[in-house]
């Protein structure tokens, strides 16, 4: 297993939309054993493929806690089938957006589809945390991210600033 570099803000890869998976082969699980190790050494609690720079659809997550034995889980072409009518509101984070969180407010529970990495088809029905980080990731797979959910003045002020801080590491 590899880590891989975790691309950033402005990083225009992470506004694009990711494109199917069309095959589950040994490359595809290779990638899902580096995205995790990266995940896990970041540490983060999820991650999306087109964040470590391959825009396809695949994220990893693991909501485990430090104590107990990891439980990590790959999606491949997720899709939601039921979202739940309570939310939940979340203070979040993104790998590819350092030291910021937004609270955002979403569905507290979801079933969604997917494949897994035997290629196989699978439903999961998730609440929690895991239904906050699955949206989360999902709409990396459309280019959204956290500061989407700010407005139009403080997003722009994030931007700006990860644009000076690009800059200034050139
Ligand atoms: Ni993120």
């Amino acid at each position: 297993m590899a880590k891989l570099p975790i691309i950033t803000l402005p990083d225009p890869i992470l506004r694009g939309r990711s494109a199917e998976i069309e095959q589950v082969d040994d490359a595809t699980r290779r990638l899902i054993d580096d995205m995790l190790e990266t995940m896990y050494a970041a540490p983060g609690v999820g991650l999306a493929a087109v964040q470590v720079a391959v825009p396809r659809r695949l994220l990893v997550c693991d909501v485990s806690d430090k104590d107990e034995e990891r439980r990590p889980l790959a999606l491949i072409n997720p899709e939601i089938v039921r979202l739940g009518d309570r939310t939940r509101p979340y203070e979040e984070g993104c790998l590819s957006i350092p030291d910021v969180t937004v609270e955002i407010e979403r569905p507290a529970s979801l079933t969604v589809r997917y494949v897994d990495r035997e290629g196989k088809q699978q439903e999961l029905e998730a609440d929690g945390l895991l239904a906050t980080v699955i949206q989360h990731e999902m709409d990396h797979l459309e280019g959204k991210l956290i500061i989407d959910f700010l407005s139009r003045l403080k997003r722009d002020m994030v931007v700006r600033r990860f644009k000076k801080q690009a800059r200034g590491a050139m």
